[in-house]
């Protein structure tokens, strides 16, 4: 007789390899939540841990909310899944409508992908073709920025900008050049919103135009505040300036909105507080409000419009995903954007932008306290490192916020960062940095 298998424990951690984690450490000492509603989560024994990050920048309209969960569950009895390729279904084509409405410009085809980095592989691939199919196909250089982040597809790390996403991972797409980020400390450190400083940061793509020859560059990517390294608001004019630059020289510009989108800057995309129309905006998270997966790519009509020239029995363009379009994220994504529009979710981000800034700003003046920066219903706080090195003292952050506060944050190393859901109250965001300043006290010594 072979001997059974051990039976796996419930209780035991060891088997789920965890995502951007360290893993030992959390096996040691879980951070563990069961359950959610509004802006708390709670933890198996059902202690409240307050979501300062809304979930990972996604649940913008808290959690719980009945007409998602209703939308979910109807549509999973109705219709689970359904191809996208060849065959349709109603709600995605409604999802699709709904979301190009909310895009500036001539923004106005979306292209459905499962998550934010296949959303921004899409957009890559989609200017590429583009090119392609419009007879420049010389035109294959791919420019992102330094700091950016743009997923972990092999696309994105490759655009992105943060070393420790690329450096285990070879030499990664050929044919990519980095902008230099848009930070200085020196010349920015305490800006409310944008800062005034560094415009100029984006004639850095007249070197990469003068280096390679725009005859050969297909398009630059970039956030419009990049989130992950830290939340890097953009300086006054700089994305302006990008536009122009990339018109100049006939260089597609995509925004990764994958943050920004859905009201985390106060508008439904940041392209629209800016003021700029760029050729793609890719999204996901806020598009279900983190219920259900979903991405994708809104596409202007030009862009759309040069796939459409062939033959009419042909694909157009050899890109999708089984779950382009899934329905249950159709679903979820149509009872999301009903509530960010009957709560006026993306207004009140708006009207509280500056009550935020300000109660994030009064964490000045604490210790190791370097630099503040805030956006929308963004802040982050850099911490000076520990003398062991970079990242201990963001980690210490993390447990004791959720141990002894009862607060889930993000950190990229020393960097604190949050970003509540968007029906956080005016006494929740007091609440929030009274958490924060006795964490960061805590962690002084
Ligand atoms: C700007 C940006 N792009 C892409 C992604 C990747 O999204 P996902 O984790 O859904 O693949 C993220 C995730 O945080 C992001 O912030």
């Amino acid at each position: 007789m072979t001997a059974a298998a051990p039976i796996a424990s419930p209780n035991d951690l060891e088997a789920f390899w965890m995502p951007f984690t360290a893993n030992r450490s959390f096996k040691r000492n879980p951070r563990m939540v069961a359950r959610a509603e509004g802006m708390f989560y709670y933890t198996p024994d059902n202690k409240p841990v307050m979501d300062g990050t809304a979930g990972l920048w996604c649940c913008n309209a808290g959690h719980a909310r009945e007409p998602i969960i209703q939308a979910i569950q109807a549509q999973a009895r109705d219709l689970d899944y359904a191809p996208s390729f060849q065959y349709g279904h109603p709600k995605v084509f409604a999802a699709a409508a709904r979301i190009a409405a909310l895009a500036p410009g001539d923004l106005d085809h979306v292209f459905f992908a499962g998550s934010g980095s296949e959303a921004a592989d899409s957009a890559l691939k989609i200017a590429l073709a583009y090119w392609n199919v419009t007879g420049k196909a010389a035109k294959t250089r791919l420019i992102g920025r330094e700091r950016g982040y743009h997923g972990v597809g092999f696309g994105g790390i490759s655009v992105g900008g943060m070393s420790n996403n690329r450096k285990f991972f070879g030499s990664l797409l050929s044919g990519v050049d980095h902008l230099a980020h848009t930070y200085d400390r020196e010349k920015q450190a305490f800006s409310k919103g944008e800062p005034d400083y560094g415009a100029h940061f984006a004639d850095d793509l007249e070197r990469i135009v003068a280096l390679h020859d725009a005859s050969t560059i297909a398009a630059v990517i970039v956030e419009p505040m990049a989130g992950s390294t830290g939340a890097l608001p953009p300086p006054k004019g700089y994305l302006q300036r990008l536009r122009e630059i990339c018109d100049k020289h006939g260089i597609l510009l995509i925004f990764d909105e994958v943050i920004t989108g859905f009201g985390r800057l106060g508008f439904a995309f940041a392209a629209e507080r800016y003021g700029v129309i760029p050729d793609m905006i890719t999204f996901a998270k806020g598009v279900t409000s983190g219920t259900v997966p979903m991405g994708g790519v809104i596409v202007r009509k030009h862009i759309y419009e040069a796939f459409m020239g062939g033959p009419d029995n042909v694909i157009e363009l050899f890109h999708g995903y089984t779950y382009s379009g899934h329905p249950l994220a159709a679903a979820a994504s149509l009872a999301a954007l009903d509530i960010y529009r009957e709560e006026g979710l993306f207004e009140r981000a708006r009207a509280m932008e500056g009550a935020f800034a300000d109660a994030v700003m009064s964490l000045k003046g604490e210790p190791n306290v370097v630099d503040i920066r805030t956006l929308g219903l963004v802040g982050a706080i850099d911490l000076a490192p520990r003398a062991e090195g970079p990242g201990k003292r963001g980690y210490e952050v993390i447990e004791r916020a959720f141990h002894e506060e009862g607060l889930m944050i993000r950190t990229a190393a020393d960097t604190i960062a949050f970003s509540p859901p968007l029906i956080i109250t005016e006494s929740q965001v007091d609440e929030l940095i009274g958490k924060l300043r006795r964490t960061i006290r805590a962690v002084a010594n």
